[in-house]
């Protein structure tokens, strides 16, 4: 049986991920898996149950105390709790503040990754976040890292209406231990600081279509 395939973007924040990575699943009928919302999910679980972020024990105990499920709607992968999505919770700038601490702590990453690989039973995947083409899937042939310059990407997040230091959250992400913030080996790396989505997502889907012509 052949192997799923897997389109690994990574990038900075507010870089264009989700809104390309959301196109490119749809442009090649690929399942979409949003990694960033996963770790958000535990980031908001642990907010809500009063659970110390700060305290590596605490978050490992979590994981196993909390309830989850993997589902596939409308071709976007979802990280249920106690079969409740929290679509909204996971986006306010309490939960973006909280998610790189969290994110930070290898068992945490551990949890993640291992849930991560097991999108695959959906089918070909799109997967965006921060460790796709170096740690989840670093043996994909598709890796893409994008960026923009940090006044571009705040003024992408101002205009959502979402005030946040993304200098700090990059700084953290590429600063921790395990799994840091970096470019994959033979990644395309896409500055799109002066392109619309709609030109990132040519730009990927070409070179897609490029390596997959040269596929054996
Ligand atoms: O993409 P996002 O802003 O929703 O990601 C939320 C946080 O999760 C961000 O601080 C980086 C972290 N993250 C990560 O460490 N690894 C991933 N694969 C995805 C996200």
């Amino acid at each position: 049986m052949t192997q799923p395939v897997v389109i690994a973007i990574d990038g900075t924040s507010a870089s264009g991920k989700s809104t390309n990575a959301r196109r490119v699943a749809r442009a090649l009928g690929y399942v979409y898996v949003d990694t960033g919302a996963m770790y958000r999910t535990l980031a908001w679980y642990c907010l809500a149950r009063r659970i110390d972020i700060h305290d590596p024990k605490a978050l490992a105990t979590a994981l196993r105390r909390w309830k989850t499920s993997l589902t596939c709607v409308d071709g976007e992968v979802r990280l249920l709790v106690d079969g409740y999505y929290p679509q909204q919770e996971i986006r306010t700038a309490e939960t973006s503040a909280a998610v790189p601490h969290v994110a930070a702590v290898p068992k945490v990453r551990d949890w993640m990754v291992k849930h991560q690989r097991a999108c695959v039973r959906f089918g070909n995947l799109v997967m965006e976040g921060r460790d796709i083409g170096t740690n989840v899937f670093p043996e994909t042939d598709l890796k893409f890292y994008l960026d923009a310059t940090l006044d571009e990407r705040t003024r992408r997040r101002t205009a959502d209406g979402l005030a946040e230091n993304l200098a700090a959250r990059d700084q953290r992400d590429s600063q921790r231990a395990k799994a840091p913030l970096m470019v994959p080996l033979g990644a395309k790396v896409i500055n799109n600081s002066r392109l619309t989505s709609d030109q990132t997502t040519a730009l990927i889907l070409e070179a897609v279509r490029q390596r997959s012509a040269q596929a054996p």
